[in-house]
């Protein structure tokens, strides 16, 4: 730190090059993927950027390591995408005292202190988790399903994509009555979701939904079901509900295999850049930003749903939305 540091980061600034550090979570899911392509296209040589791209494998303490290496690096920003929202006041304060900015995107921290971080961009997970639930109970209605026995997928125990789908799920099924017979993570992989479901199969034989946290754990899900021989869609056996609306989950939302895919939009690139342009500027970004995200389905048996007095327009997939 002090002046060598300072005097260095003006040089850094002086070349018009904005130096970037992303730690990011892993690579655990294609939603992911499409998150760091986003990232690495916004943030290119071309567009006048360093970045600095850190797969932490889902691991915090590698987190909290590249986020010290981009310290000693006097990177111009860090930007975090946290893998889970606790224990990170140590290295933020670090950040803070080294006078980088910090923004945290798609997942969030929990902090003491807010003045950690200086912005977030990211979605609204609690908001997704209601959505999905509101159309479960909108569709079961329709249709005449009287009782919901819901495999309960997880994501990542302790992230905010998993703490805010599972309150959606779990304050739903208080409220109108449906039973989760069980309830286990899936570590947001295909492999986890498939190994995860094959068990929930074995020891339940009444499960009529799986509520999967993302797009990946619903392709391992459904591998799950269809080789214990039961059938998935609006006439199967089981009706899987997903996040995320990847390429991949959005096609199997096209054939009902998933029936209701609420989306989680990966494509924060120019978000980020957005509120770092806005600091350049000299200006203070918004706090925390949430991403407009849809619901996609199916069917049409739910046109909208209504959350807190606010509608949500639910969209059947046809060709065109693909
Ligand atoms: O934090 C976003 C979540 O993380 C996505 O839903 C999931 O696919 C990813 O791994």
């Amino acid at each position: 730190g002090g002046a060598d540091a300072e005097a260095s980061n003006e040089g850094g600034s002086s070349d018009g090059v904005i130096t970037v550090g992303f730690s990011q979570v892993g690579a655990e899911s294609d939603w992911r993927t499409a998150n760091s392509e986003s990232m690495k296209s916004t943030f290119s040589e071309a567009n006048g950027y360093k970045l600095i791209f850190d797969d932490a494998q889902q691991k915090q303490e590698n987190q909290l390591t590249a986020i010290r290496n981009f310290i000693n690096q006097e990177v111009d920003y860090i930007v975090l995408a946290p893998t889970t929202e606790t224990g990170w006041d140590t290295v933020l304060q670090e950040a803070k005292d080294a006078g980088i900015p910090v923004i945290i995107v798609d997942r969030m921290v929990d902090v003491s202190d807010d003045s950690l971080y200086n912005c977030y961009v990211g979605g609204n997970f609690k908001l997704e988790g209601q959505k999905a639930c509101e159309w479960l109970k909108a569709y079961a209605d329709a249709k005449g399903i009287n009782e919901l026995n819901i495999a309960h997928i997880q994501g990542t125990i302790g992230a905010s994509a998993q703490i805010g789908r599972t309150e959606g799920l779990e304050e739903a099924a208080e409220k109108y009555g449906w039973n989760i017979v069980a309830q286990q993570s899936g570590e947001f992989t295909q492999a986890k979701g498939q190994e995860v479901m094959e068990s929930m199969l074995k020891q339940n034989d009444n499960i009529n939904v799986v509520y999967c946290e993302n797009d990946n754990e619903a392709f391992g899900a459904i591998d799950a079901i269809k080789a214990a021989g039961k059938t998935v869609g609006p006439d199967g056996d089981i009706l899987v509900m997903s996040f995320d609306t990847v390429k991949a989950g959005i096609e199997m939302t096209m054939t009902g295999d998933i029936i209701c895919n609420t989306e989680c939009n990966p494509l924060h690139g120019p978000r980020v850049e957005e509120l770092i342009k806005k600091m350049e500027a000299g200006e203070e970004p918004e706090k925390i930003a949430y991403v407009d995200e849809g619901i996609f389905t199916f069917g049409d048996e739910v046109a909208s749903v209504s959350i807190d007095g606010q509608d949500y327009e639910v969209t059947k997939v046809t060709q065109e939305v693909i």
